[in-house]
């Protein structure tokens, strides 16, 4: 038998309206234009705003354009997976409601958390029920909505993230396209450094958290920054180099989108020059999971069939990962 490989036949974002600027955060903390551009290369990010608007209203909106631009029946999705660390509650799973939303009655779906990883860790898991041939049609979708858990009054974390959502349609195929490897890593020792203090199980909410500030992401930036920079380039490096892949014979680099100072680091480091470096962080900031998926979005008319791609990740737990995918299809 001929081995199956998923390959991306279809992708869609969604971004709310609302655009933060740098302009207006001065407003709310102690920071200035010129210190979050050339720390972190954000100049605005989207917010969802209105009551009970939770991350499955933007998932849902990038699944039911994918649906439509692919031509896809509803009805014929198998499998949705939701990556998210800002569900719309801890249970039932987001990809559930947004399985509802978009009338994917016959399919079963579950969302993984895995931070800033959650699309890789999403997508690869994806493509294992395509591979194993069990399923024919499987959405994967990132959607985040981090202004729910972001202190706007914590200077160091409120310029750096956005709200949004994207997602990819995964089919199956006998030919060279489609995902062709992946390394995905994960590194508990990374808790102290960038989590959720309050509202799990180990200590849930009471009027104390919620005064104390606990139910807001927190983060040793400079910590992250180190780790982030080292792993992202070091699975990407082994990713190509296990596939005989130079720098010159990649197309793009996509990387997570949470500074640009960290993209250009993994870039240099895979000898991948920034006109082949996919990037989108001045407009949308860190949307966590969305942000892998927004960047194929935006930069869908771009690419060409046989392009080869380096998805790149690194985020809260510590998670991280590299996927290396052979475009399917040239511009529509
Ligand atoms: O996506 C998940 C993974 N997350 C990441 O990959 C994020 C990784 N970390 C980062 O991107 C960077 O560490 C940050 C952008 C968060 C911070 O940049 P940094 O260059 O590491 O700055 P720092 O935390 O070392 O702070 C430098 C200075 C400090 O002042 P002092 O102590 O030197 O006087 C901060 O208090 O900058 C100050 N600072 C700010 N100043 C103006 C911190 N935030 C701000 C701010 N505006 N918003």
């Amino acid at each position: 038998m001929e081995q199956l490989r998923a390959m991306i036949t279809g992708i869609q974002g969604y971004v709310p309206e609302y655009r933060l600027t740098n302009k207006e955060l001065e407003k709310l903390v102690e920071t200035n234009d010129e210190w979050i551009t050339s720390r972190t290369g954000i100049k605005e990010r989207r917010i969802l705003k209105g009551e009970n608007q939770g991350s499955s209203v933007m998932g849902a909106a990038a699944v039911k354009g994918l649906l439509e631009k692919t031509g896809t029946d509803p009805m014929d999705v198998e499998l949705i997976i939701c990556a998210t660390v800002t569900p719309d509650m801890p249970f039932p799973a987001t990809a559930n409601i947004i399985a509802d939303k978009v009338g994917a009655k016959k399919s079963f779906s579950f969302d993984i958390s895995a931070a800033c990883s959650g699309f890789l860790y999403a997508l690869q898991l994806g493509a294992q029920f395509i591979q194993a041939g069990t399923h024919k049609k499987v959405v994967v979708v990132g959607a985040d909505k981090m202004s729910s858990i972001v202190d706007y009054q914590d200077r160091t974390t409120c310029i750096l993230f956005g709200d949004g959502a994207g997602a990819v349609l995964l089919e199956a195929t006998t030919s060279e396209y489609g995902i062709r490897d992946a390394i995905l890593r994960s590194d508990g020792s990374g808790e102290p450094y960038l989590h959720m203090k309050a509202g799990g199980s180990r200590k849930p909410a009471t009027h104390q958290t919620v005064e104390a500030r606990e139910h807001f992401a927190y983060q040793e930036g400079s910590t992250v920054f180190k780790f982030a920079v080292t792993n992202m380039a070091d699975v990407s490096a082994e990713v190509m180099e296990r596939n005989g892949l130079t720098g010159d014979d990649v197309a793009w680099l996509v990387p997570h989108q949470a500074n640009k100072r960290i993209i250009d680091a993994t870039a240099n480091r895979m000898g991948v020059g920034p006109e082949k470096v996919m990037m989108n962080i001045e407009r949308y900031g860190n949307t966590t999971a969305a942000t892998i998926p927004l960047c194929l979005w935006d930069y869908e008319s771009q690419l060409k069939k046989g392009d080869n791609l380096i998805l790149a990740a690194f985020g809260g737990g510590f998670t991280w990962g590299s996927i290396y995918v052979k475009w399917a299809y040239d511009p529509k």
